[in-house]
């Protein structure tokens, strides 16, 4: 999808089950504190399970530096201004893994269980499908089991599990689940089918 169609399309705003107004938006250079903040809020339970130590300001500096929707789509969720949700959709743009994305999320904890995530990763299931992806995969660490049933929700299967690969932030070594969606199997939460 064309930098310019995903700014025609954010930011939105969507409600969660609890009636909360959240706005759903691209990353930008000015989300940096936001970033830093939120990820701050992370419990260190899930934090260490993340691909990247997003306790190090390095690490969130790096990314703004680089924003390429083409390669990296980030998408934040905001509630009165605070970041509450970051999901990423990951692209190649040549080679045998052109069609496959890779998505990753995460919630603030005091915003789980509302439906959030759901919304944030129907989004990036519709980005990929817009932009021509077959294939979404996430990793996930064994004992991320909400994510785990989240991503299932979606019909994200589970194809693999590598034991032991994964060296958390803690340093110890965890199995990684492998999911993958059919983007054109997605079960959207309004059933819609494409
Ligand atoms: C996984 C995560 C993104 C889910 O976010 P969320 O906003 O709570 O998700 P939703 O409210 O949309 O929940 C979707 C479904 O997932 C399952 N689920 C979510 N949290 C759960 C929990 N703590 N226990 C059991 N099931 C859970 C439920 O089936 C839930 O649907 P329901 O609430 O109608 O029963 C969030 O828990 C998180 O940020 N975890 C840490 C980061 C992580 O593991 N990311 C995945 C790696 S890519």
């Amino acid at each position: 999808m064309s930098e310019k169609r995903i700014e025609d399309q954010y930011p939105k705003t969507t409600v969660l089950k609890d009636g909360t107004k959240v706005v759903l938006k691209t990353m930008t250079h000015n989300d940096r504190e936001g970033l830093h903040e939120f990820f701050a809020r992370i419990q260190e339970e899930d934090r260490k399970f993340l691909k990247h130590d997003v306790s190090k300001r390095e690490v969130i500096d790096s990314w703004l530096k680089d924003i390429n929707y083409g390669r990296v789509l980030p998408l934040l969720a905001e509630v009165n201004g605070k970041i509450v949700g970051d999901a990423t959709l990951h692209r190649r743009s040549s080679g045998w893994l052109k069609h496959v994305g890779e998505v990753r999320l995460v919630i603030d904890p005091a915003y789980r269980r509302k439906g959030l995530g759901s919304h944030m990763l129907e989004e990036l299931i519709l980005i990929a499908a817009d932009a021509g992806l077959e294939k979404l995969v996430a990793e996930i660490v064994a004992e991320e089991t909400a994510a785990i049933r989240a991503f299932r929700r979606f019909n994200f299967e589970q194809v693999a599990v590598l034991p032991g690969i994964v060296k958390d932030q803690g340093g110890r070594y965890q199995d990684l689940v492998v999911m993958v969606l059919d983007v054109s199997t997605a079960l959207l939460p309004d059933w819609y089918y494409f």
